[in-house]
């Protein structure tokens, strides 16, 4: 695990929705679903496509492209066509800030 860098303003992220990041060189989208803020590899492991661009509803995010689903808890794909997780990271937020804990 990394340290905890400061991504955005909490308010920056839609309810639910997604925010685009890059820290550390590492492109990040963030997840707002069910109140809380998730932290995974921007790109779909289909075909890197950017889940930026991807649709938010129950701890998921789909991507727009071929419909793959992934659980923004744990990464792991939860529709085909993807079969390979996302990576996740660590969230926190802190004085209304997200901060993500990426590798150096
Ligand atoms: S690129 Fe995301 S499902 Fe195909």
């Amino acid at each position: 695990m990394g340290e905890f860098v400061r991504a955005c303003a909490l308010s920056e992220v839609p309810e639910p929705g997604t925010f685009g990041v890059e820290l550390n060189g590492t492109p990040l989208v963030l997840v707002r679903s069910e109140g809380e803020v998730y932290a995974l590899d921007e790109f779909c492991t289909h075909e890197e496509v950017s889940l930026v661009d991807g649709e938010v509803y129950d701890h998921t995010v789909e991507c727009w492209l071929h419909g793959s689903c992934f659980d923004v808890r744990s990464g792991k794909p939860t529709g085909p066509p993807a079969t390979k997780p996302l990576a996740t990271y660590q969230v926190r937020i802190d004085g209304g800030d997200v901060y993500v804990a990426v590798p150096e």
